[in-house]
């Protein structure tokens, strides 16, 4: 090929994808991808650094496009379900950029963290919740201002816990053409589904008539892998999913639901839930099961990810260490994972096995997949519509 024929390719189909099309849906392509992110306060950081090296490895391959352009659902529970509404977030209205990238989100936890977890002054009398929240509710209202549910870059499944009405409310965009009074802003979704008992207060606020007393999502999954497989596989058909799940990091020994509650707090909380903690599960582990038994043909293994630091340092497990050395090393752990081979959770002992290639082979594998499952939707489309046939990228 000439060098000049070469060049007006690659300009033409710069061009093509400078128009940065939005994901059609699944019907057009093999696979409906899921990307879930797990809570857990400040040790967000973890996933966020996972996110940032896909991220690039995406944007290696077309630089004008982000996480949204790639996965059919996003879903985050807690910490996950903000950092969800930071990557699905119109930069503007209208924008098909999301607020945040990855690496944006990363500072962001940094910059912030300290006034997030900013313990109440000595002379307060309120001790409990921990924290007031006013900071992250100032923020949640400043970045995502009027946007709402069905304006998101993407499908999203944000779970959070009614502690009025004691079930489960899941933010759905599936759901919002039967429930349209979950069409809530994107703030307050975000503050709900963070609201972590005994560190935040619950949220409170109305929407199309409909109140709600919102709390951690974690409440009802703090794996909302199994939530959003749910979502999907109620909306979009029996298309196999291919999914990558983020944890926060866990660590070995016992002690395993320690971060979930402050304990100076939990004795002046606890009392008054206890309806609610009977409705609990905190089923990380469980949501493997689910997962490998419910959906054995829908989620081959090669299409499913898990990304979870199991060794967590016992003093790094606290979800509001936001101390600027704590931060730094929640990094650290995030780019540790990148080089850990990739494990596996057998179903019947619970207990993690190797595979014979890191989790950062793996992340440029489902980068491979997750590009070629959207070029061969765009062609499809295009073909479809009867126009020019889709040119591939170079
Ligand atoms: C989203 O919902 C709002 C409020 O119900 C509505 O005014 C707006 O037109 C909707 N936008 C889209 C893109 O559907």
């Amino acid at each position: 090929m000439s060098p000049f024929l070469l060049f007006a390719l690659m300009l033409f189909s710069q061009f093509m994808a400078g128009f940065n099309t939005p994901l059609p849906p699944p019907i057009y392509g093999d696979h409906v991808s899921i990307l879930s992110i797990d809570g857990g306060g400040i040790k967000g950081i973890i996933p966020a650094t996972v996110l940032v090296y896909l991220d690039k490895a995406l944007k290696a391959k077309d630089p004008t496009t982000s996480l949204a352009d790639y996965f059919d659902v996003i879903s985050g529970t807690s910490t996950g379900g903000l950092m969800t509404l930071m990557l699905t977030a119109p930069s503007s209205p209208g924008s098909n950029q999301p607020l945040f990238t990855p690496s944006e989100v990363v500072q962001f936890y940094k910059e912030n963290g300290p006034d997030i977890f900013k313990l109440r002054p000595l002379w307060d009398p309120i001790r409990c919740p921990k924290y007031d929240g006013v900071f992250l509710r100032n923020k949640a209202r400043e970045l995502l201002k009027k946007t709402r549910l069905n304006q998101t870059l993407t499908n999203v499944v944000i779970t959070s816990f009614d502690e009025q009405k004691i079930y489960p409310v899941i933010f759905s965009s599936f759901k919002l053409k039967t429930q349209t009074y979950l069409n809530a802003l994107l703030s307050d979704i975000g503050l709900a589904t963070s609201a972590a008992p005994t560190f935040f207060p619950s949220h409170e606020f109305q929407n199309d008539g409909v109140k709600f007393d919102l709390i951690d999502g974690a409440m009802a999954a703090n794996n909302p892998a199994l939530v959003a497989a749910s979502e999907v596989i109620q909306h979009s058909g029996d298309k196999e999913i291919l999914m990558l799940s983020l944890g926060t990091g866990i660590p070995k020994p016992k002690e395993k639901l320690g971060g979930i509650f402050d304990l100076g707090c939990q004795a002046a909380w606890l009392p008054f839930h206890i309806d609610v903690i009977s409705e609990v599960a905190f089923s990380t582990d469980m949501t493997h099961y689910y997962l490998a038994t419910i959906f054995p043909g829908l989620l081959p293994d090669e299409n499913y990810l898990r990304i979870e630091e199991y060794n967590l340092p016992p003093y790094m497990n606290e979800m509001d260490n936001a101390k600027p050395r704590n931060m730094k090393n929640l990094e650290k752990v995030g780019k540790g994972l990148l080089t850990q081979k990739v494990k596996r959770m057998k179903v019947n002992t619970f207990q993690p096995f190797e595979l014979d290639q890191t989790n950062a082979q793996a992340l440029d594998r489902l980068a491979e997949k997750l590009f070629a499952e959207r070029q061969l939707r765009l062609k499809r489309k295009s073909m479809e519509e009867g126009g020019r046939p889709f040119i591939e990228t170079i």
